[in-house]
């Protein structure tokens, strides 16, 4: 198996999203492909895979690129002769309503999050499909479900979520299972950078059903099962991955801190 990781870094010590999913894929035997716009965070990431032995490598480049997209996927097939699991994980936050968000930041957003996933996914296809098909995960978030003070960040997530449906009808039939993952506010280094009080952090974890805060880890178990063959049965699902926070009332996590 052979999967490439998107945003595979993290912007700061610990392990977020992207880093989470490509260690276990590595562990679960896939050698990793490790996409970043910051080639010493991957680095890291490829670290920590050498360290239990598995197989990755980096490629430094920027996702909303269609040209550099272009070189992830030859440079997947020239190191590795195939691709069966695409991970779109690379996302920034936004805050903010329509009335004070500011419109270059929005367009950032839109780019980041929702035409990299296309450009990606656009790119690895043909190779997939001339392989008998894969599996692609989108990283979306319970924000795009469970708004609050994060519109920009919300409408591109939906973006995601239809995105990773259409997706679903248009390559079924090259055998190209495509899933959303809906990760709830995890704790993660990108989370950590932007700045958490303790108590916004207890907040943050009470807000769950389960009353406990989630890791990368979490939404990476997420990603190793959509990848897997045993979810060969699995496409165009929206699946949260949130302890329960969106089955809570939208009372329950005002005071909630508004990121991602
Ligand atoms: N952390 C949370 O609570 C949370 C909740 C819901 C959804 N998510 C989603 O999970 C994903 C990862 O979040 P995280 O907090 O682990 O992120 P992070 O910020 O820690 O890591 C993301 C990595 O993506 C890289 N990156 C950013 N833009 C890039 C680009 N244009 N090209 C290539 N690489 C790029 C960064 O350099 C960084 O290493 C995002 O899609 C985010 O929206 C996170």
């Amino acid at each position: 198996m052979v999967a490439i990781v998107t945003g595979a870094g993290s912007r700061a010590p610990g392990v977020g999203n992207g880093r989470a999913a490509a260690i276990l894929f590595a562990r679960e035997g896939a050698r990793v492909l490790l996409v970043d716009s910051v080639a010493e965070w991957a680095d890291q990431t490829l670290g920590m895979i050498a360290d239990e032995h598995g197989e990755a490598s980096v490629v430094e480049a920027d996702v909303t690129r269609a040209q550099d997209c272009q070189r992830i996927v030859d440079e997947a097939v020239r190191r590795y002769g195939r691709i069966d699991i695409l991970h779109n994980n690379v996302g920034i936050g936004g805050n903010g309503s329509v009335v004070d968000i500011d419109l270059e930041a929005w367009d950032q957003i839109m780019q980041v999050n929702v035409k990299s996933m296309m450009l990606m996914a656009r790119h690895v296809i043909p190779v997939m499909a001339a392989n008998g098909g894969g599996a692609i995960t989108n990283v979306s978030s319970i924000s795009s479900i469970r708004p609050r003070g994060l519109t920009p960040y919300t409408t591109s997530k939906g973006a995601v979520n239809a995105l990773t449906i259409a997706m679903a009808v248009d390559h079924a039939a090259q055998g190209i299972r495509v899933n959303a993952i809906l990760p709830g506010p995890v704790y993660t280094p990108g989370v950590a950078s932007a700045g958490m009080t303790p108590e916004q952090r207890a907040t943050r974890a009470r807000s769950s059903l389960l009353g406990t805060e989630g890791t990368a880890w979490d939404v990476g178990w997420a990603a190793v099962y959509l990848a897997s063959p045993e979810a060969r049965w699995v496409t165009g699902q929206l699946l949260c991955v949130d302890g329960g926070v969106s089955l809570t009332s939208a009372a329950r996590s005002v005071g909630d801190e508004p990121r991602r």
